[in-house]
């Protein structure tokens, strides 16, 4: 299959195809269940591939940000193509590790890792602890102490960038609670060299934020990282990467996005220019490998009109797909059972909340099913039972095939376990 019949396409009859396929014929055949997500598993591995190919056989790690979507077929499919797991939680790690990636391949971040996941990830020999405060170094030392293990850590530095994204997904200016800030790194390198025994400093990191639609940011966020790590350098730690993080953007509908191939040709040269050409570069994408390739599907409620307004009400809502409520982002919808255009209507769902509303849209005369596209991250990954309905069904399709149906429990099976509690 060619990475143009990828992700949600209408073909020349207006029919909606996911990976080249008429969504209504998979969804038939997946048992006609709403809400349902929906991925093209060839056009995510196409993805990575052409990721990975961007590096042109320079050392690389493609570490895939396990928190946009952690459904094993995903990561399973990623690693095929050669990409490794950032991983950060023990679920995270562990999952990556039973899917049978490398531990090699695998870094672990976030800003409070608990004790036992430390212990995990040293048990597991992974390639690096992304430690991300002075204490957390610490910690990590102490673990390895105790395990009478030798931590390869990296420090997650804090690079003071802004980006222009939402304030809930920028990460690396001053105010974040992310990083490693430049006055504390004097210190985090001295507890490095002072712990000979129990750390050994790997590797460099960064994470500027998400939503990145051009690699200037990123950039910067990566000169960061290459100061820290000449200086590391100068001082004696033996670096094998640095790891400039994920963040790359993509189009969902308002604004082309720079692709994943170009942030990476352009920290590579970067990288060489600072004179860092011998260190393996480690990305950590999360959105841009499944974003694109992924629907939600949901089945049209009933409409409602008052006044003016035309309401479309979805039997999908915050609770299966959050963006909109938590970012005021907006995603595409389009109707299954109608070619694109017509009536303008307020499209919302069923959640007893103001925010679960996906916004206008022209979806035609009241269709049956709706696709809410480019869901494939942050979606299933960030959706809860709340208002006591059961998380959404997965459904992965590959070469044009399905090939799995998981999840969707119903309402029994949700009025059984909260009757437990
Ligand atoms: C440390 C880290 N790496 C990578 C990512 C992935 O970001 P994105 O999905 O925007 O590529 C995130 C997202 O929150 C992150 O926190």
């Amino acid at each position: 299959m060619t990475t143009t019949q990828a992700g949600f396409q209408r073909d020349a009859t207006g029919q909606a195809l996911l990976g080249g396929r008429p969504l209504l014929e998979l969804l038939h055949e997946a048992g006609g269940a709403t809400p349902a997500y929906f991925y093209d598993i060839s056009g995510i591995e196409a993805g990575v591939a052409s990721i990975v190919a961007a590096f042109r056989g320079e050392p690389h790690l493609v570490a895939y940000a396990v928190k946009a979507n952690s459904a094993a077929s995903i990561v399973a499919a990623v690693a095929r193509q050669g990409a490794g797991v950032d991983a950060v939680s023990a679920g995270e790690l562990t999952l990556a590790r039973r899917v049978g990636v490398d531990p090699r391949r695998i870094v672990l971040s976030g800003v409070a890792k608990r004790d036992d996941e430390l212990d995990l990830a040293l048990r597991e020999g992974i390639l690096a602890v992304q430690a991300e405060s002075v204490t957390e170094l610490r910690r990590v030392a102490g673990r390895a102490r105790a395990l009478g293990a030798r931590a390869s850590v990296s420090l997650r530095i804090n690079p003071s960038v802004e980006i222009d994204s939402h304030s809930h997904v920028a990460t690396g200016h001053d105010d974040a609670k992310f990083g490693i800030a430049a006055r504390d790194l004097d210190e985090a390198l001295a507890v490095v060299a002072g712990e000979p025994t129990a750390l050994a400093l790997v590797g460099i990191s960064t994470h500027v934020g998400s939503m990145l639609t051009s690699p200037e940011a990123y950039l910067e966020s990566a000169r960061a990282v290459c100061r820290v790590a000449l200086e590391a350098r100068a001082r004696g730690h033996a670096l094998t990467f640095v790891d400039f993080g994920g963040g790359f953007g993509i189009d969902y509908g308002k604004a082309p996005a720079a692709t994943p191939a170009t942030f990476v040709e352009r920290a590579l040269a970067l990288k060489r220019e600072q004179g860092l050409g011998d260190l393996m570069l480690v990305v950590e994408p999360g959105r841009s490998v499944v974003g694109p390739y992924g629907v939600l599907v949901a089945r049209v409620v009933q409409a409602k009109q008052s006044g003016a307004r035309r309401w479309l009400m979805l039997d999908a809502g915050m609770n299966d797909l959050i963006r909109p409520a938590l970012y005021q982002a907006s995603h595409r919808i389009e109707a299954l059972d109608h070619p694109p255009g017509g009536a303008p209507y307020r499209v919302v769902g069923p959640i007893c909340e103001s925010a679960d509303d996906f916004g206008d849209f022209a979806v035609g005369d009241v269709p049956r099913y709706v696709a809410i596209r480019d869901a494939g991250a942050y979606g299933f990954s960030m959706a809860s039972e709340y208002n006591g309905r059961p998380l959404p069904r997965e459904v992965f399709v590959e070469g044009g095939r399905l090939v799995k149906v998981s999840g969707g429990g119903d309402v029994e099976d949700w009025v059984r376990r909260r009757l437990e509690a």
